[in-house]
């Protein structure tokens, strides 16, 4: 804040806690140059006299605001632009506990526009002081300073991909890569020389019998139970991996008893899974 000469300290306090004519006189002597003022001035003028609802929104977001206050204000104005010129007033200084600083919105800087309806945008220092005194104890003001920042739209911010976690997944090793599951039906070796192909969920002995493969010996031919898993006769022995096989059977339990660990009945047995797998039918002979 600028040093003040004794009669501008006295001008100060005549406004502030006075507010009368004698107080907006002496606060003339101290004015500033606030040209800028006038610019918005005029533009709110328009704005602020509309009284309509979208009317009052852009004069908000113009920093325009129309207040009541009680007298003394408690503010100093002094005049804008050369001194003599009709370019209105502005605010240079709020009393701490003065009736402008209380009501929150009348901020230093800002261009007074109107006094009780009367438009002072445009005026002299003096016609202004006139409005302000001859308005009624509680006066309506309307003022515009500067126009508020907008506010910064809310952006929802997207979803960050993980880029550093997909670049971070390891290639699947070689070992990994013979475990994927390629969705491919089985292929099957019969006897070290048949090969044939196995859908999955198909039973063993029906892949072998559509494949014209000899599941049975002699007997079995005539004393096989169908499929029914009763009579052991579709025995076969699985030779290394048995992973893409169903699990045994009671059926197979019961029939296979001290068989060997890798014997299974053709008819219990589905074929789950793809890959090579390797059998030898009547593994007894
Ligand atoms: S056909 Fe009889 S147990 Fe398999």
């Amino acid at each position: 804040m600028r040093a003040r000469s004794p009669a501008a300290l006295t001008a100060l306090v005549l406004v502030a806690l006075v507010g009368g004519a004698d107080g907006f006189k002496y606060a003339r002597s101290f004015a500033t140059r606030r040209a800028a003022q006038l610019r918005l001035a005029t533009a709110a003028r328009a704005t602020a006299d509309s009284g309509a609802a979208t009317a009052t929104a852009a004069a908000e977001a113009a920093g325009v605001v129309r207040v009541q206050l009680e007298k003394p204000l408690g503010m100093v104005l002094e005049e804008a632009g050369e001194e003599g010129a009709a370019a209105g007033v502005v605010v240079v200084e709020l009393a701490p506990d003065g009736a402008a600083a209380r009501d929150g919105r009348v901020r230093e800087g800002m261009a007074l526009l109107e006094v009780a309806g009367q438009d002072v945008g445009a005026a002299t220092f003096d016609e202004a002081m006139d409005a302000l005194i001859g308005a009624p104890s509680v006066v309506e003001l309307v003022l515009q300073g500067e126009a508020p920042a907008p506010a910064a739209e809310q952006v929802e911010p997207e979803e960050e991909v993980p880029a550093a976690v997909a670049e971070d997944v390891p290639a699947p090793a070689a070992d990994d890569a013979e475990d994927v599951d390629d969705g491919r039906p089985a292929s099957v070796v019969v006897d070290g020389s048949t090969k044939i192909t196995v859908e999955r969920g198909e039973i063993l002995r029906n892949a072998l019998r559509g494949s014209k493969v000899d599941v049975y010996d002699l007997m079995g031919k005539v004393t096989n139970c169908n499929g029914a898993g009763q009579c052991g006769t579709c025995a076969v022995a699985v030779l290394g991996e048995t992973d893409a096989l169903s699990e045994r059977t009671d059926a197979e339990l019961r029939k296979l008893g001290k068989k060997p660990d890798n014997w299974r009945l053709a008819c219990q047995v589905v074929v789950e899974g793809g890959g090579e797998l390797e059998i030898q039918t009547k593994p007894w002979q």
